[in-house]
This record gives C-alpha cells, sequence and structure tokens, in this order.
C-alpha cells in the first residue's frame, strides 16, 4: 500500500502522495498542494527537493556509491570505454558490438566543424578562457544546423544532433587550446578513438603525426568516465530547465558549460590547483589554510572539498586520487602538489570542523593533478570536465524531452514592497 503524507494548514488536513523509487528513495509529492490549499513549498538551492524522477543516474551520498545505469562506477571505470559509457547514458543499456560500432562510427564522421567558425576564434582574445569560448561555440552550432532548433524533429534529426554535439565538444576544445597558444589547428584524425583524437588535437602538429601514451589515453579515458554524469548537479539541472522551453540541444548544452564553469561547480578543479600552488609558494604550514577555511570571516573555502550530496567520500575521488598515483609513477612525473594534497586531506580530515559538517575531497580535489601531469593547461581543467559531462548532459535532456515534462518555471514568495501609487519625480 502506498504511503500517505498528511500536512495540517490552517486547521485542514491534506494528504500528499508518497513516491517511492527502486533505489528506496522517498519523496512527498507535492504537485497538487498549491491548487488544493494555497501554499507552496520554499528550498533555496533546492537542497531537499526533487526537480524530476530519473533512471539515469543513482547517488547514496551517505554510502559514497554512484552508479550509471545501474553499474557501479568503479566497473565502469576500470573496464569501459568512454564511448561505451555515454552510450549506455543515453540510451539505458551497455551496447553490443554492433551498436556500439555504429555510435563510434557516427561519431567519428562528425568531428570536424565548419570553417566559418574559424572566425569566430580569430574574434576572441588571445588570453580567452576556453570555458567562455566553448560555451559561446556550442550555441553558435545551431546557426549551423538550423533543423536543430526545431522541436518536433525526427529521431533521427535529434540522434544526428546528439552525435554531432560529442564529436564536435573535442574538436572545439582543442581549437580553442591551439588558439590560446597561437598554434596551428591540428584537425581531426578519423583512425584515432575518441580519447585519443582529442589528444592528438591538443598536442598535435599538423606536419607530423603525434604518438598518444596509453598510460595518458587510459587516464583521460578513466577521467571522462568518472564525469559523465551526476544526476541532478547544478549544470544538469540547467541543460534540464533550458531544454524544457524547447529551446534546441546546442543552446541547452551552451547553458549547461555556463553552469559548470562556476568555482562551486566545475571550474573548482582550476580552483583546486590554485589553491594548492598558493599553499606551496605561501611555504607555511597547512593548518593555517585548513584554519582560513574554517573562519567564516575569510572567504577562503578549501576547494576540492565538500558535496551537497556526498557526505562521508566522493566514490570519484578515490578512483582519481589511487590513478593520480599511478600516472605520475608511469609518467615519472614528480608534482610536489599532489604531496600537498594528500597532505592536506589529511590534516582536514582529522578537523572536527570537517568531520561536523562531512566534508572530504570531491571530484574536483585530485583531477586536476592529473590533467597537469597529461600536460593540460590550468584553464582547460574545467574543459577537460565539460567533455567528461556531455553524455550526461544529453541523457538529463533527452529524459526530460521523452517525460514531455511541462516547462520548468518555480514559484516564489513575494517579499517586497506591498501596492503603492507612482508620485511625481518633482514630489520625490
Ligand atoms: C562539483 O552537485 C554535484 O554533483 C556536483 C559535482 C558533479 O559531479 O556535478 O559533484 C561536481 O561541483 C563538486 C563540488 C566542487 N566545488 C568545490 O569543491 C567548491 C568547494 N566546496 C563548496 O563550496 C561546497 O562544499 C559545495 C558548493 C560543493 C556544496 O555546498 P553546499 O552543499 O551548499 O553546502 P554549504 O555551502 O551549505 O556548506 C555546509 C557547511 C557550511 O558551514 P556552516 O554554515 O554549516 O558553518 O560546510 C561549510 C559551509 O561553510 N563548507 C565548507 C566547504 N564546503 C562547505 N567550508 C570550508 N571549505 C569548504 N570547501
Amino acid at each position: 500500500m502506498s504511503e500517505i503524507a498528511r500536512i495540517i494548514l490552517d486547521g485542514k488536513e491534506y494528504e500528499l502522495p508518497v513516491i517511492v523509487g527502486t533505489e528506496n528513495e522517498k519523496a512527498i509529492d507535492i504537485s497538487k498542494l498549491r491548487g488544493a490549499s494555497g501554499y507552496i513549498t520554499i528550498d533555496p538551492g533546492f537542497k531537499n527537493t526533487g526537480s524530476c524522477k530519473s533512471a539515469i543516474t543513482y547517488l547514496d551520498g551517505e554510502n559514497g556509491i554512484l552508479h550509471y545505469r545501474g553499474y557501479p562506477i568503479e566497473q565502469l571505470a576500470e573496464k569501459a570505454t568512454f564511448l561505451e559509457v555515454a552510450y549506455l547514458l543515453i540510451k539505458g543499456d551497455l551496447p553490443n558490438q554492433k551498436e556500439l560500432d555504429w555510435f563510434v562510427n557516427s561519431i567519428t564522421n562528425h568531428t570536424l566543424v565548419h570553417e566559418d567558425m574559424k572566425r569566430f576564434f580569430e574574434a576572441f582574445p588571445t588570453d580567452a578562457h576556453p570555458m567562455g569560448i566553448l560555451s559561446s561555440m556550442i550555441a553558435s552550432l545551431s546557426t549551423f544546423y538550423p533543423e536543430s532548433q526545431n522541436p518536433n524533429r525526427s529521431i533521427e534529426d535529434v540522434e544526428l544532433t546528439m552525435h554531432r554535439v560529442i564529436a564536435k565538444l573535442p574538436t572545439l576544445a582543442a581549437q580553442a587550446y591551439k588558439n590560446n597558444m597561437g598554434h596551428p589547428v591540428v584537425y581531426p584524425k578519423n583512425s584515432l578513438s575518441y580519447t585519443e583524437n582529442f589528444l592528438h588535437m591538443m598536442f598535435g602538429l599538423p606536419t607530423d603525426d603525434y604518438n598518444v601514451s596509453p598510460v595518458v589515453n587510459d587516464a583521460l579515458n578513466k577521467l571522462l568516465i568518472l564525469h559523465a554524469d551526476h544526476e541532478q548537479n547544478c549544470s544538469a539541472s540547467t541543460v534540464r530547465i533550458v531544454g524544457s522551453s524547447q529551446a534546441n540541444l546546442y543552446s541547452a548544452i551552451s547553458a549547461g558549460i555556463a553552469a559548470l564553469w562556476g568555482p562551486l561547480h566545475g571550474g573548482a578543479n582550476q580552483a583546486v590547483i590554485e589553491m594548492l600552488e598558493t599553499i606551496k609558494n605561501d611555504g607555511g604550514g597547512l593548518q593555517k589554510w585548513v584554519d582560513k577555511a574554517k573562519d567564516k570571516s575569510d572567504s577562503f573555502r578549501l576547494m576540492g572539498f565538500g558535496h551537497r550530496v556526498y557526505k562521508n567520500f566522493d566514490p570519484r575521488a578515490k578512483i582519481i586520487k589511487k590513478a593520480a598515483d599511478d600516472v605520475l609513477e608511469a609518467l615519472g612525473v614528480d608534482d610536489p602538489v599532489l604531496d600537498i594534497a594528500k597532505e592536506l586531506e589529511a590534516v582536514a580530515l582529522k578537523d572536527q570542523y570537517f568531520i561536523d559538517r562531512g566534508l572530504y575531497p570531491n571530484v574536483d580535489f585530485y583531477s586536476g593533478i592529473i590533467y597537469r601531469a597529461l600536460g593540460i593547461p590550468t584553464d582547460m581543467f574545467t574543459v577537460m570536465f565539460a567533455i567528461g559531462r556531455l553524455p550526461g548532459w544529453i541523457a538529463q535532456w533527452k529524459e526530460m524531452v521523452e517525460m514531455g515534462e511541462p516547462i520548468g518555471r518555480p514559484r516564489q514568495v513575494y517579499t517586497g514592497a506591498t501596492k503603492r501609487d507612482y508620485v511625481d519625480i518633482t514630489k520625490r
């Protein structure tokens, strides 16, 4: 028998249905509350509010569990390829070989971007942050493929748009990097895998082949998988709400990139490295920085620490921390910042302030150390997060469309001035 929640308002009792998910998560369905009682609920930051039912990703914040379509992240990170995981998130099941070949082949053959887009790059300042470039470029793709703007487009057209944006994001990201370096653009090479192709476009030259290190390629594959989706985080919710107005997929993804850029979200991986460098250059003890992070009068936060959902540990951070050791050893890289990060984690996790608030390293705390060892510049770290998160955003957008969800339009409680008459300027 399904549970009921009862609420008493102005002396009247209202019954609200309770829904239970497949992992026994429970929610009170308040969709009829305002109509019946005139009351709404309010929850700044949606810390206790669900925006949707979703079958894509399951998180258990208390037990550090992360599943994509039921598959544990630990298994996928070890055994799958990134495009295999992208297919899983978007389609709902792991592909067989024929399905994967079709998916990879379609994406591989859409990696080029229109030559006219070169002019856009020339218009940006040379030191433009690549996340600003990327958000603009992805939105402008909708102008090159106007059929994507049709809300009633065919399933085939939608699928083609999904494959185009997955294919072109790394190409645009690498071009932003080359543009920033003042180096010639390196075109995609269809004989390479998705991750090899990105490394080739980033670090190769038009004149000679780039030998992709298997260690680097494997590390990139693992990092992209670990970032691929994370249920209703800030950027995924942004993609869903922009898509709910029937704006095209490119525009929704562009908005997701913009949301991810924030230092409280995906921008944290860049902020972590900048923080660790500051601590290294400061030369002072780590406790000083932990104390600053606890001091409410100090704006300093321990970047890469804390999470809205994970209150014990972020399972991705555990995998990335181990991968950082393995990759740096395999590449013979000795990065003092990794030692500082580990020591900082150890100091913070003994501190009651962090223990009381369930603040642990999140996905962003160690990822930048690997990106740096792979030769990726700091201001491209959040771009790497975006490339990883793209299939998740697409899966979330597709689910929202397929569920026929209404346009997202929250209510509010008005706290401004009550009705008053206009006063002529001469009398103010
Ligand atoms: C990502 O949502 C997702 O799933 C995101 C993500 C994904 O995959 O999409 O996992 C990716 O965005 C990871 C988070 C990256 N951001 C950072 O590392 C920035 C630093 N962390 C924080 O700013 C913070 O922890 C958040 C933004 C991640 C979470 O913030 P919440 O849930 O709104 O919690 P809060 O800010 O209300 O903090 C609760 C308490 C507060 O103290 P009190 O008011 O209770 O005394 O914890 C404190 C905060 O001051 N706190 C921190 C802290 N994070 C929280 N204190 C010091 N340093 C920190 N990092």
